[in-house]
C-alpha cells in the first residue's frame, strides 16, 4: 500500500483508507475481521465518523489491539440520540462530552485527527468565532487528546473559506467520478494544495451507487458534493476503476472506502494489484458528466 504525506501533518497515511460507517450496523465480529484484514493488507487510517456508543463498543476491541500504528480520525458535531442514532448538534457541552465519550469508549488517550463534521456554509463563521466549535477542538489538542485538526463538508464554499483561514490541518470531502466537473471543484482543490491542507476524500463508490453495476441509479446532492444525477452505471464499473480515479486525483492523501464485509473489503483491495488496464477510468468520467 502506498503512503503519502497527510498535507502539513508529520502523518504518513495509506493512499486507501477505512470509513467505518457501514460497520454501523454489522455484528462486532464483522467490525473486528474487516478492520484486522484492513490493518494486515497495510491500511493505516480509520475513520470513526459516530459517537453512538453501540457502534464504538464494535470497533473497540481491534482500534485498541492496534492502536500504535494506526492513524484514528474522530469527529465532533453529532450526539447520540434516544433511539441509538447520530443526531448533528452544534451545541459545544453535547459535542464535548461526545467526544469525550469517544475516547472513553474506544479505551485510547487521544484522536488523531479531531474533526468537526457535516459543514454549512453558512455556520462556518460561527464554528470559528469565539468559544465555537474550533475552540473546543483546540482545547482538546491542548490538553494532549488530539494532534491535528480537520473538517469534513459536502459544500466547495467551505473548503474555499476554511483553505483561506488556514487553521486545519486537513478537510474531507467527496470525490468520485460524478463529481469530476463540480463548479469549484477545481479551485477548492488548488487552495487545498497551496495550503498543503491534508485531503481526505469520502465517497469513492458515491456510497455503493457506482457499483450498482449496469443499473440506473439516482445520485443524491450529499454523494456527489451537490450533484443530482440519475444514471445508468456501466457493466464494467469496479472498485478498483473508483479508487484509481480518487488516488490518481494528485491533491488527495488519502480515499476512505465504505465496506460492510470482508468480500467487499477484499474485492477493493484488489486495487492494489489491478493492471493499468484493468483500473482504467478515463471513459467513466465522460459518461457521468451531465
Ligand atoms: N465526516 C463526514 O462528513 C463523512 C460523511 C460521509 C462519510 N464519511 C466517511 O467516509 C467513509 C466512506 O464513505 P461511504 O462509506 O459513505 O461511501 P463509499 O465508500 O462511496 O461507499 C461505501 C459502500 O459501497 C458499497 N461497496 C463497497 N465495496 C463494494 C463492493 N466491492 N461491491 C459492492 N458494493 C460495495 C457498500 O454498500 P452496499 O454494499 O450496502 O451497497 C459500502 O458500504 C464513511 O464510511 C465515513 O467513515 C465521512
Amino acid at each position: 500500500m502506498n503512503l503519502k504525506k497527510l498535507g502539513r501533518t508529520n502523518l504518513k497515511v495509506s493512499e486507501i483508507g477505512l470509513g467505518t460507517e457501514f460497520l454501523f450496523r454489522q455484528p462486532r465480529e464483522v467490525a473486528k475481521s474487516v478492520i484486522s484484514k484492513a490493518i494486515e493488507h497495510g491500511i493505516n487510517y480509520f475513520d470513526v465518523l459516530f459517537s453512538v456508543k453501540q457502534y464504538l463498543e464494535k470497533l473497540a476491541p481491534v482500534l485498541k489491539e492496534h492502536r500504535e500504528n494506526i492513524i484514528i480520525t474522530g469527529h465532533i458535531g453529532t450526539v447520540e440520540n434516544t433511539e441509538g442514532r447520530p443526531k448533528k448538534t452544534r451545541n459545544l457541552k453535547e459535542c464535548s462530552e461526545e467526544f469525550l465519550k469517544i475516547l472513553k469508549i474506544l479505551n485510547i488517550d487521544y484522536i488523531d485527527v479531531i474533526n468537526i463534521q457535516f459543514v454549512r456554509e453558512n455556520e462556518f463563521d460561527k464554528i470559528m468565532q469565539k468559544e465555537g466549535l474550533y475552540d473546543l477542538a483546540t482545547s482538546f489538542m491542548d490538553q494532549g487528546k488530539a494532534r491535528f485538526i480537520g473538517l469534513s463538508t459536502h459544500e466547495t464554499q467551505v473548503i474555499e473559506k476554511a483553505a483561506n483561514n488556514k487553521k486545519f490541518d486537513t478537510i474531507m470531502f467527496p470525490l468520485n467520478f460524478i463529481n469530476h466537473n463540480l463548479e469549484g471543484r477545481t479551485e477548492a482543490l488548488a487552495l487545498i494544495k497551496k495550503n498543503n491542507i491534508g485531503l481526505v476524500a469520502i465517497k469513492p463508490f458515491a456510497a455503493g451507487n457506482l457499483l450498482q453495476y449496469n443499473r440506473t441509479v439516482s445520485f443524491a446532492k450529499y454523494q456527489t458534493g451537490g450533484i443530482s444525477l440519475k444514471k445508468k452505471n456501466p457493466r464494467d464499473i469496479s472498485p478498483s476503476k473508483c479508487l484509481n480515479y480518487v488516488t490518481s486525483i494528485p491533491e488527495v492523501s488519502t480515499v476512505l472506502m465504505g465496506v460492510k464485509n470482508e468480500e467487499e473489503l477484499s474485492q477493493n483491495l484488489g486495487y492494489s494489484l489491478s493492471k493499468e488496464n484493468e483500473k482504467d477510468f478515463t471513459k467513466y468520467i465522460k459518461l457521468y458528466q451531465l
